[in-house]
């Protein structure tokens, strides 16, 4: 586990609400339309088994229990964790690192599994590893998942955008301000990431929702809904 991004979520965890609701320019812009667009994406149903990877605060989770979903919540952040509760004392709530073992029985199996804002914390190859131990091992059959993130179509755009939000000059307080992109994050490209997923036998469509957020919808090729 990483220890430093653990402590910085569980720093984050008071003021995250407001600080990604309404925020506009990279890295958040679209926040909650990428979360809306995650929910209309999956498509849930009463009675359906939803696991939700990096809860954090249960923004995501509450639109699942909402629509009469039963969720599971896995986070490594104690005070994300908590804030969650708080929120969806309802929801199965997991603290486990996301690419760490998961005490999740083996093959038990999910309708949906959806993320907000999580994977882009790991590098091309764990993010293919990972979405193909969630299909193989705990994901059903008819089952999807979901994955809302900061995202760009191309790596081309991503790069252009890395250009852009790595400093920048600010018009209205007439100063540089710093740089936003963070290096040790790993930000989608969707162009790339198909490419990557293209080995897995997967139906894997994406939707940009504002300039740097997008929502992948990853299937089993072979799933019949
Ligand atoms: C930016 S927040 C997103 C929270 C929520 N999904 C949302 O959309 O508002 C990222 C969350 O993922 C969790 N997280 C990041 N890396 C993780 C990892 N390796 N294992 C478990 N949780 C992780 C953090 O603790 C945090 O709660």
């Amino acid at each position: 586990m990483n220890e430093k991004r653990v402590d910085l979520f569980d720093e984050w965890a008071e003021t995250y609400d407001e600080s990604v609701s309404g925020y506009e320019g990279f890295p958040f812009e679209g926040y909650d339309e990428v979360l809306g667009e995650i929910a209309r994406a999956a498509d849930p149903r009463a009675g359906m088994l939803v696991l939700d990877l990096g809860i954090g605060t249960g923004r995501l989770a509450a639109r699942f229990l909402e629509a009469g979903c039963s969720v599971w919540g896995l986070d490594f952040s104690v005070k994300m964790l908590a804030k969650a509760h708080e929120r969806l004392p309802q929801v199965e709530l997991i603290k486990a690192d996301v690419l760490g073992d998961w005490p999740i029985d083996r093959d038990k199996r999910f309708d949906r599994v959806v993320s907000g804002y999580v994977l882009h914390e790991f590098d091309l190859d764990s993010k293919v590893r990972l979405i193909s131990r969630l299909v193989n091992q705990h994901l059903s059959p008819s089952g999807r998942m979901v994955v809302g993130d900061i995202s760009f179509e191309t790596a081309a755009e991503r790069e252009a955008a890395k250009k852009r939000w790595s400093g920048s000059w600010d018009e209205a307080r007439q100063k540089w301000q710093g740089s936003l992109w963070d290096e040790d994050e790993h930000y989608w490209a969707a162009d790339e990431a198909k490419r990557a997923l293209s080995g897995l036998s997967l139906r894997v469509e994406y939707r940009q929702v504002s300039f740097c957020g997008g929502v992948y919808v990853i299937q089993p090729a072979i799933a019949s809904e």
